[in-house]
């Protein structure tokens, strides 16, 4: 569009904010290349939804600066809002109006005309698989119908970067599937995404390159394979179901290797680092059928962004944030 095609698309340059003595934002910086998604990662209350609003004209940092396709944020909010397209962590759809009508309506207050808006909200609602329920008050949609009209309304002017708070938290795996390929379709159109999430494999997914932000800081950067390098070999799990057997279970996984095993004691899931894959597997395997030692669900894998974050924070991303079970398959 107006941007230059070497300047980020989304750029923040140590971004502060403060809420009486809450200090939300403590120096972000961010930046995605033009047509790539950023992936901002954080457990709750880390400064995802407050980077956003900053980023989105809708609230000033107290320092810093920010620009979208080149507008500064604070200069030039007209500018960056005229290229940003923004879904809210809540949906905000009219509930007494249509879909057809709620996004018919984003097309006018972006100055499209009658006829343009109208075509605008019709195509949308095609590609968002809300034509059946189009004229139907949104008052009466899902929760999952209600998120994909209001990413549709994100997309009606067509903006050259478009901001996705949680699009997928509190979405089924089928409507989260969905809207993973939305987001797909849009960056293969050229279109730039930052979208915050709190789900480590939506990140993996779908970022071309991911900020870990945690304390209103950006505790590390760079794509899914990076922040995988940084913690190393694969991971060997698997379940011991019998409780009497786990203290011995977890003598022959700490002999493997320098790693020490971590255990889920609700399920009995024994997880630990490897530096010799099937090696390692086999080896474990073998002392735990010479004890009668009775294992479950074995599964070697590389390390997840899980794993990752464990590493970068200390704690799993859950403790004591009032924990949100992970979308798809469950725990790794
Ligand atoms: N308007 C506000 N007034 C006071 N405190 C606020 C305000 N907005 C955010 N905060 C605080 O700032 C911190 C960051 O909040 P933010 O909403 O950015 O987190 P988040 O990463 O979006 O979390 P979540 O995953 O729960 O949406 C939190 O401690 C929050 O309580
Ligand atoms: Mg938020």
């Amino acid at each position: 569009m107006t941007q230059r095609t070497d300047e980020p698309a989304i750029r923040a340059e140590g971004l502060t904010k403060r809420f009486g003595d809450k200090q939300a934002l403590a120096g972000v910086d961010l930046e995605a290349a033009p047509g790539t998604v950023l992936g901002v990662l954080g457990p709750n209350g880390a400064g995802k939804t407050t980077t956003v609003r900053v980023l989105s004209t809708l609230l000033r940092a107290d320092s810093g600066h920010a620009w979208v396709a080149g507008h500064d944020v604070r200069e030039d909010p007209e500018g960056a809002r005229r290229n940003l397209g923004l879904s809210g962590q809540y949906a905000a759809v009219d509930e007494k109006l249509t879909g057809r009508e709620n996004l018919y309506l984003v097309g006018r207050l972006y100055g499209m005309g009658r006829h343009a808006a109208r075509r605008r909200a019709g195509q949308l609602l095609d590609g968002f698989d809300l034509k059946d329920a189009a004229d139907r008050r949104s008052g009466t949609y899902s929760g999952g119908m209600r998120r994909r009209l209001d990413l549709a309304g994100a997309l009606v002017a067509r903006p050259s970067v478009v901001v996705l708070d949680e699009p997928t938290t509190g979405l089924d795996p089928r409507g989260r599937a969905d809207t993973w390929t939305s987001i797909q379709e849009l960056v293969a159109a050229g279109t730039t995404v930052l979208l915050t999430t709190q789900y480590l494999e939506e990140a993996d997914q779908l970022a071309d390159t991911i900020a870990v932000i945690e304390g209103g800081r950006v505790i590390a950067r760079g794509t899914a394979a990076q922040l995988k390098a940084r913690v190393g070999g694969e991971r060997l799990s698997l379940t011991v179901p019998a409780a009497h057997q786990r203290a011995p279970a977890a003598e022959i996984l700490d002999a493997l290797g320098p790693h020490v095993p971590a255990l889920d004691a609700r399920t009995g899931r024994f997880t630990v680092a490897t530096d010799h894959g099937a090696a390692s597997l086999e080896y474990a395997l073998g002392c735990l059928r010479q004890l009668d030692i009775e294992v479950r669900d074995v599964a070697l894998a590389p390390p997840t962004l899980d794993d990752v974050f464990l590493t970068l924070t200390g704690r799993p991303r859950t403790a004591g944030e009032g924990a949100v079970a992970p979308p798809m398959e469950g725990a790794r």
